[in-house]
């Protein structure tokens, strides 16, 4: 049986790493193969993804919950449209979301995938599936707490419980389960006061909680495969 754990992230060579990054690096991913992106290659600095421009890739990066400004797109889910990225691949960097990722590659996770709530009950029955243990990997902000990932793994452990998935709980995952079960019915309210997203409404992304927290309207499960690149 998968025995979730959540942030801090546990060196676990052989666990399921769920990356969460709810606002929004985590949500962007999945929007974009939503809208038929080939692939995304997250990168970590803003170096490397600005040596992709001028060659065929759409470069996305934010930095401080900002578009870098010579970039393609910035980190909103709204801006991954079918227009924009269909069919193409996506060369993507964000402050944390992208980081979370290759500090799971470098831990030597079995298996990568990016949750978020849009891919909530796909994710959920992959992790049910696989019959690994489950690190859910929350990307946090520069290095500290954010409530809304350690509250999706909280989603992702009731959903799994609901599937009929048997878990052994930790302190973190128990006290964050207690904290989804007692705001689930209410969570746009609940969350729309958290750092982020106080953050992201003084750089004029009002609708991002909103979008973010859509549930279940997506099957796509986006996975890094050896190469370091991101596919469904
Ligand atoms: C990140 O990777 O830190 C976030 O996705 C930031 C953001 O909201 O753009």
């Amino acid at each position: 049986c998968p025995c979730p754990a959540l942030y801090p992230y546990y060196h676990q060579e052989d666990s399921e790493v769920v990356v969460v990054d709810i606002l929004r690096a985590g949500t962007s991913m999945v929007a974009a193969f939503d809208h038929g992106a080939k692939e995304i290659i997250p990168v970590a600095t803003t170096e490397e993804a600005e040596s992709f421009l001028g060659k065929g890739y759409v470069v996305a990066a934010e930095r401080n919950a900002m578009r870098c400004p010579w970039a393609d797109l910035g980190n909103d889910p709204s801006e991954f449209t079918a227009e924009r990225i269909g069919g193409r691949s996506i060369v993507f960097t964000t402050t944390n979301g992208t980081q979370a990722i290759h500090a799971a590659r470098e831990a030597g996770a079995a298996e990568i995938i990016v949750g978020a709530f849009s891919n909530l009950t796909a994710v959920a029955r992959h992790c049910q599936a696989s019959g690994r243990a489950v690190t859910v990997l929350a990307s946090g902000w520069q290095n500290s707490f954010c409530i809304e990932d350690t509250l999706y793994g909280a989603a992702l452990l009731d959903k799994l419980e609901e599937l009929g998935t048997t878990y052994r709980l930790t302190d973190s995952s128990r006290t964050a389960l207690e904290l989804y079960r007692q705001h689930r019915a209410h969570l746009y309210d609940y969350l729309y006061n958290c750092d982020h997203n106080q953050r992201l409404i003084q750089r004029g992304y009002p609708e991002s909680l909103r979008l973010c927290l859509e549930q279940d309207c997506s099957i796509h499960i986006p996975t890094l495969n050896e190469a370091g690149q991101l596919y469904v």
